[in-house]
This record gives C-alpha cells, sequence and structure tokens, in this order.
C-alpha cells in the first residue's frame, strides 16, 4: 500500500479522472513522482466497482486494492443478508480478503478477529477499517497456521473460499478451494459453536450434503433473481441429517423458502395441462432443486417432471416467483417483429433459436414460453 496515494492532490486527481479513459491514462506520465499511474488507475477502477457493489467505500481516504480482491469480494447487500444471519460475543473471518463480508457480519459481534495471508491487502483493509471507525484484531497468517496457534473459542467462524484457478469449470469440488473445506471441516468445529461458508452458486447442494458433516442449514442467496452465493451454516451441536434449505431473492419482494433437505426426494407433484396462471420459480428456489415441493407447498401443478413451470385456475398469492395469466397460441399467431420476453423450458428450441426463427425481438411487456408438459408441446403467451 503506497500511503502518497492518500495526499489531498493525489485524492483530487483520483476523483477528477473518475470517467476518464484508462488506457489512455495509463499511457500518461503521472503528476506526481511518488504515485504511478497504475496506482492511481487502480484507485479508479476501485472507487468505479464500489460504487456499484459496495457505495458506503465511496469516501474520502479509503483505498482500493487490485481487481483481483475488489471482484473476489462480497456485494453490499449479499454481506449484509449474512449479518442479518449470525450474532455472538466473537468471530473470527479466515479469509478476509477486501473485508466486505466481515465489515458487516462484525456489526454483530463485540470481538472481532480477521485472518488474512496477503500482507498489502491486509494492511488496506485495516487502513479502511480506520477511516470507517470500526476496530479489529487483523492477523497476517495462513488460516491454517493460524489453527495451529489458535487457543481461543469463537460463536462464528466464517470463510469465503477463494477458487484455487480462475478457469470457470462448470461443477467444482470443495477439494478445489482454499481452504479445503472438507479437509478441516472437524478442525473449525473444534474450536466453533456454527462455522458459516460462502460458496460458489455452482456448487451443487447434495454434493455439500453428503461432504459436509454437520450441515444445520443452507441458503441459496440471489439478488434480483440471479444466485449469487450458496451460504452453508456448519454447527457443532445441531447435526442434522436433512439440514434446512432457504432460497431468498434479495431486492425483491418476494418471499423467502424454507424446508428441509429431504422435502427435495420425498414430495410428489401433481401433474397438468396449462390452466389460467402460469408460475415461474426464482432462481434462488430452481437452484435448490426442490421442484415437487413447490407443487406440493404452493398446491399447485406441473407441467411435466422436466419442465419446472407450474399451473393453476385460481391465483396463487406469495408465489417466490413470475405469475403470468396466460394464453396457449399456435406458431402461426405469431407475428414478425413483435417483442417478448422468450423462455424456453424443457423444449427442443432455444430462446435465441425461436427468435431466429419467428423473426422476433427481444423484451416488451409480453412474455413467451415455449415448453411441453406430459401430452403435449406448447406456445403460451402472457396476457397483458
Ligand atoms: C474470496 S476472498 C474473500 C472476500 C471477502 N469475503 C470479501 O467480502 O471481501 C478470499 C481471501 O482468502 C484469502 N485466503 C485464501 N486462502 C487462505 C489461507 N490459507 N490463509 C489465509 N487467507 C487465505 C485470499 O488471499 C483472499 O483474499
Amino acid at each position: 500500500m503506497n500511503k502518497s496515494v492518500l495526499e489531498p492532490e493525489v485524492q483530487h486527481y483520483i476523483l477528477d479522472n473518475l470517467k476518464g479513459d484508462l488506457p489512455q491514462l495509463l499511457l500518461r506520465k503521472s503528476p506526481f513522482s511518488d504515485v504511478s499511474m497504475q496506482e492511481i488507475v487502480q484507485q479508479i477502477k476501485g472507487r468505479k466497482v464500489a460504487e456499484k457493489k459496495f457505495s458506503f467505500l465511496c469516501k474520502e481516504q479509503i483505498y482500493f486494492p487490485p481487481q483481483l480482491n475488489l471482484e473476489q469480494a462480497s456485494s453490499e447487500s449479499t454481506g449484509q443478508y449474512k449479518a442479518s444471519l449470525v450474532a455472538g460475543a466473537s468471530m473470527v473471518d479466515l479469509t478476509l480478503g477486501m473485508g466486505i463480508d466481515a465489515f458487516f457480519i462484525a456489526q454483530n459481534f463485540s470481538s472481532v478477529d480477521l485472518v488474512e495471508r496477503n500482507k498489502d491487502l491486509l494492511d488496506i483493509v485495516a487502513h479502511n477499517w480506520s477511516v470507517l471507525g470500526k476496530k479489529a484484531s487483523f492477523i497476517h497468517s495462513d488460516l491454517m497456521d493460524f489453527l495451529e496457534n489458535n487457543t481461543k473459542h469463537f460463536n462464528l467462524i466464517y470463510l469465503d473460499p477463494a477458487r484455487r484457478d480462475n478457469q470457470k469449470k462448470k461443477v467444482f469440488l470443495l477439494e478445489d478451494l482454499s481452504p479445503n473445506i472438507v479437509e478441516i471441516q472437524d478442525r473449525l468445529l473444534s474450536i466453533a459453536d456454527r462455522v458459516l461458508i460462502k460458496l460458489s452458486p455452482l456448487i451443487d447442494i447434495a454434493y455439500l450434503v453428503s461432504v459436509l458433516h454437520s450441515v444445520e442449514e443452507i441458503f441459496v442467496v440471489a439478488v434480483k433473481n440471479e444466485v449469487k452465493e450458496i451460504l452453508v451454516f456448519l454447527n457443532r451441536i445441531k447435526r442434522n441429517a436433512s439440514p434446512k434449505i432457504i432460497a431468498a431473492n434479495l431486492d425483491s419482494s418476494e418471499p423467502e423458502c424454507t424446508f428441509y433437505f429431504d422435502a427435495i426426494s420425498t414430495a410428489q407433484s401433481h401433474y397438468s395441462e396449462p390452466e389460467k396462471f402460469l408460475y415461474i420459480p426464482n432462481n434462488a428456489l430452481l437452484k435448490t432443486g426442490a421442484f415437487n415441493w413447490v407443487s406440493e407447498k404452493f398446491g399447485l401443478k406441473k407441467l411435466h417432471p422436466n419442465t419446472h413451470l407450474y399451473t393453476s385456475d385460481e391465483k396463487t398469492q406469495d408465489f417466490p416467483g413470475r405469475i403470468l395469466e396466460i394464453e396457449s397460441i399456435e406458431a402461426k399467431a405469431l407475428q414478425k417483429n413483435e417483442h417478448y420476453n422468450i423462455i424456453s423450458k424443457n423444449h427442443p428450441l432455444k430462446p435465441e433459436e425461436i427468435k431466429k426463427k419467428y423473426k422476433l425481438k427481444d423484451g416488451g411487456e409480453r412474455y413467451l414460453i415455449f415448453c411441453q408438459s406430459l401430452k403435449n408441446k406448447y406456445i403460451l403467451r402472457s396476457k397483458g
């Protein structure tokens, strides 16, 4: 961390160039002898990310870390959500990173230990927390060494493991993360009441339940219907063979859904051809895989075992997802250049292919759903 970046004239230069062309800026000579253009651009990029992702850091004297740390950091809204789930006397975040999660979670604890192996990043976060008036113990250590030497007991351990590589593999395992949670889970629970682990939305829930010993709850967290993270609580005492699953869609008015893991395999669906209303569960609920539970819980009929759309003649309120009033139409009813939000569920044509084939445009108020029931293929159009 270069403290000269915090000098008032450098801070003004950063604010004056927030809208500047960054590649062009990088070609210029820095006006400051002790601050490089790369350092200035790092601050501009950080500030821009912060405006969208964690606006509480858009303050004078805040120092932004390199791009990778910004990308790995949680957003303000998911950090706040995590904070709403935990409280106690003592906590430790073993993978501090940029400290966004820790910043919110720490509000509910009186003793806060923060561990990070990247010294420069730790110094940056310690500086930012002092600007923000927050207190904690900042510990520069590999978490394995910290665990080795630790003598304290914590109410909560928080971990947001980093991916070992940056390849976006479709499926990945806990072994691909640093730290390897499978290996250290028992050790963590020997010094904490609860462990909260943040994982990628790509991870499979059944896999988690099979490899972790003491899962209490699993949260699927979406923001505006985009699944952002999976949160797993391990509990030292409450070992649950069928953990609680919670699907939450933040920044929406949709209700949270809570059920037990068993329900994913034990619930039964009723099936029907499309009726008056069509229900599309939100992506957090879809990610849980509790497709039959949705039918049971909301008294809705499913179109087909592999079509995760539901239907009813009477409108069901408080559904965690989209409710459309629909009509079934023939392909010839589709007019060229009409605007639709196109959805394809368990249908041979993908939305892009549908758009091309019927010369349709994206957008507008109405939905067009290509799907199949147990008996037929359908084109359903929302009214309105
Ligand atoms: C995904 S980031 C955490 C982001 C953080 N939750 C936030 O909101 O800003 C993971 C961090 O864990 C750190 N880390 C990974 N393995 C570690 C280890 N064995 N010991 C200490 N820190 C580690 C990495 O350096 C990285 O900064």
